[in-house]
Order: structure tokens, then C-alpha cells, then sequence
């Protein structure tokens, strides 16, 4: 061998190494790539291509092109060095979108290169449906919906030190660690919506949005498409476009399902579809939109009863009480009441107080509206009263049940001072016979007031009738 022999021989394994090189590169890419030459001869195909035409390599090289490749217009790109951009190719029973480009050296074609950019155009379909549902998103939270900022309340603006509400609190804590379903139980004014909102927060969704939805106070025949959105023309005059509902909106955070237990039946069977295959089917359209959701719900209506009336679907129940919390009513923390008060009197930056005996009176009082209700108290009492301390008798003018029931209940008191208030042992018994002859009153006088109509006097107490008749069954009240 000579010298020229040797330079010959370094040069082609330097360049055989070369063509390795870039055999490797094209082998690594995902998008299929073929290359032929001048003849449409196939010299080269990348392993993603022989994945998708299910072809082995050694039986693919050195063949036409049309005879591997389904369709393919490569050797017309040969004959004519004119480009071809986004064709769409049938290969393998599958409607390709393939990118053909002639290579020209010196003005002239001598192979060309074939691309495959989507295997399926199915798949660009579910791109576009994605961006579209996206863009309608986006349409929506520049219409002024607040779902994008995230909710107001974290658990440090939850008021509570008493040991029936720490409990609640320290689950909620856990719960929101977690993606199980919480289901909250609790009067209203209890504070539902504050523990939904500092639970999402706290979570690993908190990045995600918060959609909230009132099931009691949307028409029943609207609240379907507000759960689930509606297609395209579903309605006569509805958005032409379509419109997603709340769980679409919530995708990748939470749902909160407020007032779940007055939700009608007929849709508890829908929610619960939805539920189980975590997909939703907007009114008036077939397609099946997958969907990412935390749901939270709540109710003040005791969903017990409810199933057993048959009001409620016991598997529906199951799904959302994932992780149940049960909310103690105010006049069963009446520890937290002075806490409550200050806070809420920092809050409207007041200067006045209150004296001590008007705070006895505000925790004897049975607080059927709860918190909600106390705050309210608190701020018609600094609305009101222009003196720096405020006293019993102001409130008498303005709060007058709330005036005789608490002081009522705080003679009663003093003039029962007896071992019971003494003994830190049986002091919870007797809060608790204390509020049930409370409620048991109070259920005597509604169904007194109302002639024994019971829907009626479940109205004025503000309960669910299936509650009434499970507390008139407890106290054993001949109704
Ligand atoms: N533990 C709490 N600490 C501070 N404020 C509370 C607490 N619970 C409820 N509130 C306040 O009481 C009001 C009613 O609460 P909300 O969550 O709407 O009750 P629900 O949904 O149970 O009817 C709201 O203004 C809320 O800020
Ligand atoms: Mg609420």
C-alpha cells in the first residue's frame, strides 16, 4: 500500500465514522425521517420511521421508496426539486402529515428527504381541541371572573382555639395535603366556605384554580351546563362557541360544590358519572373532555337522613366523603366568641369594647346563623352604639332576642350555681343538656308557631325538614 492508499483508507474510515455519526443522530430524533437519492432509492431511514411502517431496516435500504412506503411522493419530489409542506399521507391506516424536501447540490436534485411531523393528524386534532378549550378558558377569566386570583381565606385566618374546632381544623390541615374528596359538614355561618377556600390553598393545587359553585342557588335547569359547560349551538341563542362549566374551569385545581345536599337527583347522577371516569360531557355535545379536579363540597343538611329519605345517593356520598368535617356549631365553642368578637372589632378598626357582661350574653346566646351571624352582631353594635363601652342595654334596643335569651341564660346561671358548674368534670355534660333543651325549645316553639307544620317550622329554624324530623325522633317530641 502506498502512500496515497493509506491517505485513501483514513479518509473513508474518517468519513464512514462521519456517516455513523449522523446515522446516530437521526436515529435518536422521534419524527420519522427517510432519505433516498437521486433514483428514489431508500439509503437512508430512521429507526422511529421503521417503528411506524412496523419494516426492518436491512429489508427497507437500498429498495424504491414506493415500494416501502405507503403513499409516499418522493420520487416525484426527485423529478421535480419542488418542495412539499404539510401534505397529508395515508401510512399504515393512519392520515399522516409528512414535511418532502428535494436535496439539490450544484442546481441539481440529487435525493430528497421525506418527514413525518404527525403520525396521526388525530393527534393535532386533540392539540387544536386543547388549545380551543384553553382559549375559551382565557376568554372567560378576562371576562372578569375572579377564578384566577386564588381564594381569600389560608388556615391562619381561621378563628377557633376551642378543643371541638381544633380537631376539625387539624383533619382539614391533613386533608389538604392529600387529593381525597372532603366533604363539610356544618350549620350555616359555621364557616364552610373559609375552611374550603384555606384548604385549597394550603394544597398541592393551590397553583391551580378554585372554582366555586352554589348548588342551591342556581336554577335547577341551569345548573347543569354550569357544571358541565354546553357545545356548540346546545341552545337556541347560546354563545355559538360553546362555553366550558366550572369543572372544566377547575382542571388541575379544586371544585368547591357548595349547598351539595340541594342538589336534585337527576344531576347527583350525573356529578357522580363524572366523578367515577373523571371525564365531562358538556350539554348538547358527545365529546369526552378529561378533566383534573379536587372536589370539596359542603352541606348543612344532614345527608344521613337525606339517604335514608331517599333524597340523596348513598354512592354519590360515598365519592365526596372522602374525608368528612363536621363543623361544631358556634354555641358548642362558645370559648372562641370573645376571640371572634375582637377580631371582628380589629377588623372594622373600631376603638370601642365590650363590656364583660355583654360578652356573657353574646356566648349564652344559641347563634342559629352562627359566626356569620355574630359578626353581624358585632358590627351593628359598633354601627350603633356611638359610646366607647358598650353595655347590656344597647343591645336590647337593637338585638332584643339576643338581648332576653343571653340574659336569661346568665341569671339562670348565677342562680343555679350548683356542683355542676363547679366541676370542670361535668361541665361539658351540662353544656351539652343545656343546648339540647335549648333546641328542643326551640323546635316545641316553631312547631307551636306553625300549627305542627313542619315544613314550615323547619323554614323558620333554617334546617332541612329531614333534619326536623330526625331531632323532633331524638327529643322524642309527639308531633
Ligand atoms: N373560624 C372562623 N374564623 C374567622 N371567621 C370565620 C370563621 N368561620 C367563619 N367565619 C366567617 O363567618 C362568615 C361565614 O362563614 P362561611 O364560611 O361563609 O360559612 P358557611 O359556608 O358555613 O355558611 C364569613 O364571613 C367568614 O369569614
Ligand atoms: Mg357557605
Amino acid at each position: 500500500m502506498d502512500t496515497k492508499d493509506v491517505i485513501r483508507s483514513c479518509m473513508e474510515e474518517c468519513f464512514y465514522n462521519q456517516c455513523i455519526f449522523y446515522e446516530h443522530i437521526l436515529d435518536a430524533l422521534s419524527e420519522p425521517i427517510v432519505i433516498v437519492d437521486s433514483k428514489a432509492n431508500i439509503v437512508f431511514i430512521n429507526k422511529a420511521y421503521l417503528k411506524f411502517i412496523k419494516v426492518a431496516r436491512k429489508d427497507a435500504i437500498g429498495k424504491p421508496v414506493q415500494e416501502i412506503i405507503e403513499n409516499t411522493r418522493l420520487h416525484l419530489v426527485c423529478n421535480t426539486g419542488a418542495t412539499e409542506i404539510d401534505r397529508l399521507q395515508k401510512i399504515h391506516g393512519r392520515e399522516a402529515v409528512v414535511h418532502r424536501l428535494p436535496i439539490v447540490v450544484d442546481d441539481e436534485v440529487v435525493g430528497a428527504i421525506g418527514k413525518v411531523t404527525f403520525q396521526d393528524v388525530n393527534e393535532l386534532n386533540e392539540l387544536a381541541k386543547k388549545l380551543k378549550s384553553m382559549e375559551e378558558k382565557l376568554e372567560h377569566y378576562q371576562k372578569g371572573s375572579s377564578i384566577l386570583t386564588s381564594p381569600a381565606y389560608t388556615f391562619d385566618d381561621i378563628i377557633g382555639e376551642s378543643a371541638s374546632f381544633q380537631q376539625v381544623k387539624t383533619m382539614a390541615i391533613k386533608a389538604a395535603q392529600s387529593d381525597m374528596s372532603v366533604l363539610i359538614l356544618g350549620e350555616t355561618g359555621v364557616g364552610k366556605d373559609l375552611l374550603a377556600q384555606a384548604i385549597h390553598n394550603a394544597s398541592p393545587r393551590h397553583r391551580g384554580p378554585f372554582i366555586s359553585i352554589n348548588c342551591a342557588a342556581i336554577p335547577q335547569d341551569l345548573l347543569e351546563s354550569e357544571l358541565f359547560g354546553y357545545g356548540e349551538g346546545a341552545f337556541t341563542g347560546a354563545r355559538k362557541k360553546g362555553k366550558p362549566g366550572k369543572f372544566e374551569l377547575a382542571d388541575g385545581g379544586t371544585i368547591f360544590l357548595d349547598e351539595i345536599g340541594d342538589m336534585p337527583l337527576r344531576m347527583q347522577a350525573k356529578l357522580l358519572r363524572v366523578l367515577q371516569n373523571r371525564h365531562v360531557e358538556r350539554v348538547g355535545d358527545t365529546e369526552l373532555r378529561s378533566i383534573d379536579v379536587r372536589v370539596i363540597s359542603s352541606t348543612n343538611h344532614d345527608v344521613k337522613s337525606k339517604v335514608l329519605y331517599k333524597e340523596f345517593r348513598p354512592d354519590l356520598l360515598y365519592r365526596l366523603d372522602g374525608v368528612t368535617l363536621q363543623v361544631p356549631p358556634l354555641r358548642e365553642r362558645k370559648d372562641d366568641i370573645p376571640l371572634l368578637v375582637h377580631r371582628t372589632l380589629r377588623q372594622l378598626k373600631s376603638t370601642q369594647s365590650i363590656s364583660s357582661e355583654v360578652m356573657k350574653i353574646l356566648q349564652n346566646f344559641s347563634w342559629p346563623g352562627n359566626i356569620r351571624e355574630l359578626i353581624n352582631v358585632v358590627e351593628r353594635m359598633t354601627f350603633l352604639v356611638e359610646e366607647p363601652i358598650i353595655k347590656p342595654h344597647h343591645i336590647k334596643s337593637f338585638a332584643p332576642d339576643l338581648y332576653h335569651s343571653g340574659t336569661a341564660k346568665v341569671n339562670d346561671q348565677m342562680n343555679h350555681k350548683g356542683p355542676e358548674w363547679k366541676n370542670e368534670g361535668e361541665e361539658q355534660v351540662t353544656l351539652n343538656d343545656s343546648v339540647n333543651s335549648t333546641e328542643k325549645d326551640t323546635i316545641l316553639a316553631a312547631l307551636k308557631k306553625t300549627g305542627n307544620n313542619k315544613a314550615q317550622a323547619a323554614k323558620i329554624l333554617k334546617i332541612h325538614r329531614t333534619t326536623l324530623y330526625a331531632k323532633i325522633k331524638k327529643y322524642n317530641i309527639e308531633a
